[in-house]
């Protein structure tokens, strides 16, 4: 498939289909000047990105919703061009909470329909306004979770209108195995967005998905932003490895473009974060290159099979 600026969405298995690269949003929300994320959705979305990946969690939904609409207005775009990804919290699996925590996402974007929405991440926090739920000693306050229960309130939202595909994200074959098996399925999920990238580039998940026609979508495909918070900063960071430097040099291209153009050679979709007008601009200019396949192997063979994500709740 030939791929390029004006024309690069992959088809979902339920007959929509999904831009391969996004723009990730996800900064942390106190030290994040208000309305950086709505200036660089802007600046995305005139760049040429038309998928936005986003979540209830980050707390910057509305910024999100509000360029996306401005650039509705202008005529930039139309809302059938973008493609927006929302994310379904650990607080809000019980299937009761689901389509209230969709209407919520929505009434943030102000937007009537969400083009994607997955389960978060496989496991249920304490339901609640508190989205990190801990007891007074700091200890994680964790919920029983059915995920059947859950997806089944997902493909009534879709019944609903209210998202056009549905999707998973952390999940392991197991996981995904459940809801593929369940009884009654109405809707397969049509993506698993996991970290991956070439220290992490998911050969197993990635054979099993391709063979039930999952699309993986990648997070941190450019190695995180090294915040020791949140990521194992143990891990040497991506962008400095020195072969993916000297393919860099060869296409005349930055490392970052190197590890995007990997993913999405290989038909993975990736959602690179940046805050930055030049940055922005540098990780959609992906298309007017490509390895040959031989590089590919050379790149997969960097794998570590360590994450920088450990999600460590
Ligand atoms: P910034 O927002 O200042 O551009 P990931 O998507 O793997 O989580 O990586 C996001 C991190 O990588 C952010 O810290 C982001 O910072 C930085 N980043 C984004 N694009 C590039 C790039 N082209 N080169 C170097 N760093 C980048």
């Amino acid at each position: 498939m030939h791929l390029s600026t004006v024309n690069h969405r992959i088809p979902l298995s339920d007959g929509n289909s999904i831009p391969i690269i996004g723009l990730g949003t996800y900064s942390e929300p106190i030290s994040t000047p208000k309305a950086t994320c709505a200036t660089s959705v802007k600046i995305a979305i005139d760049t040429g990105y038309r998928h936005i990946d986003g979540a209830y969690i980050y707390q910057n939904e509305h910024e999100v919703g509000e360029a996306i609409r401005e650039k509705i207005a202008q005529g930039k775009v139309r809302r059938e061009d973008i493609f927006y990804c929302g994310k379904l919290w650990a607080t809000h699996l019980d299937p009761e909470r689901v389509r209230p925590a969709l209407e919520k996402t929505l009434k943030n974007l102000q937007l009537d329909y969400v083009d994607l929405y997955i389960i978060e991440i496989p496991m249920a926090f304490k339901p609640g306004d508190d989205v990190y739920p801990r007891d007074e000693n700091g200890k994680w306050l964790y919920h029983k979770s059915d995920l059947c229960a859950t997806w089944e309130a997902l493909e009534a939202c879709k019944d609903a209108g209210l998202v056009k595909s549905l999707g998973v994200s952390n999940f392991n074959h197991r996981q995904l195995e459940l809801i593929l098996d369940k009884p009654g399925l109405k809707y397969k999920p049509v993506s698993n967005q996991v970290e991956c990238h070439p220290y992490f580039t998911q050969p197993k998940l990635l054979k099993f998905c391709q063979k039930h026609d999952i699309v993986i979508v990648a997070y941190s495909p450019l190695g995180t932003c090294r915040d020791p918070s949140w990521v194992n900063v143990s891990v040497p960071p991506l962008l400095k490895d020195p072969f993916l430097n000297t393919l860099g040099k060869k296409y005349n291209k930055t490392v970052a473009q190197i590890v995007l153009r990997f993913n999405i050679q290989r038909g993975v979709v990736v959602i690179p974060k940046s805050f930055n007008p030049e940055r922005i601009k540098e990780n959609f200019q992906i298309f007017d290159f490509s390895f040959t396949e031989e590089e590919m192997k050379d790149i997969e063979a960097l794998n570590k099979n360590i994450r920088y994500v450990e999600l460590l709740m």
